[in-house]
């Protein structure tokens, strides 16, 4: 594992030197961003997506920005034909929806471990709208051993085909500030996902080498406008 990380930010330490990277990266992608949530980037409380819309997708209904859930769409049939059919199992979710469940998480395993598999409100991706935690079909588990499964292997191996990443890398706790999760992904496109998928590293890593305007955002305290 440990050789395989520095393999990874070997080769990413190449591209970003050559600087190929990110004249082949596009300018567009929603809102022309990909949009950078963690600990160390919050969404503001009233922050909302202004596209939301249902997936049609096997699994609970949930909802996700139009591009997002267009692509899911996609994922989710191609799994069925490849013999891994998948089930939607949380979309979006607002700042308060988030709120419970990091509070009811903190009620039943306390803070600290809390804070290592749920985001407090304002720093989940599943507020952006972009993100979506799957499972097999049929069920609603998210647990590691989904990585494991078929389908999760598939997950891992087809997803940036169809713009989403596995956000939430084995041992990259420290940067992504999250546990390993296999279920979770996350829509950036699909030039960004598959440079993120063959650099190996996690999505933090990846973006640090790159301009701040092509990445990073803010999104304006009052207003909730998105800022250049
Ligand atoms: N489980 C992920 C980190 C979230 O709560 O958004
Ligand atoms: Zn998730």
């Amino acid at each position: 594992m440990l050789l395989e990380k520095m393999m990874s930010v070997i080769a990413l330490s190449a591209v970003l030197l050559d600087g190929s990277m990110d004249a082949a990266m596009p300018d567009k992608n929603i809102d022309g961003k990909v949009y950078l949530v963690n600990r160390q980037h919050a969404l503001h409380q009233r922050y909302v997506p202004h596209d939301l819309q249902n997936v049609l997708v096997q699994g609970i209904s949930q909802d996700m920005r139009q591009e997002a859930a267009t692509a899911l769409e996609s994922l989710f049939a191609e799994a069925k034909e490849a013999g891994v059919p998948l089930a939607s199992v949380s979309g979006y979710r607002s700042y308060s929806k988030q709120s419970t469940i990091y509070q009811r998480k903190v009620d039943s395993i306390g803070r600290k471990e809390a804070d290592r598999i749920s985001a407090r409100p304002g720093t989940s991706e599943h507020q952006l709208g972009l993100a979506m935690d799957v499972s097999k079909k049929g069920s609603s588990q998210l647990n590691k051993a989904f990585g494991d499964t078929e389908h999760g292997k598939w997950v891992k191996e087809n997803a940036h085909r169809f713009g989403f990443i596995v956000r939430y890398l084995e041992g990259y706790e420290e940067i992504t500030g999250y546990d390993y999760e296999p279920w979770h992904i996350r829509y950036v496109g699909v030039e960004y996902a598959t440079a993120i998928y063959h650099s190996g590293v996690p999505m933090e890593t990846y973006l640090s080498g790159h301009r701040l305007e092509v990445y990073d955002y803010l999104i304006h305290q009052v207003t909730n406008e998105v800022l250049p």
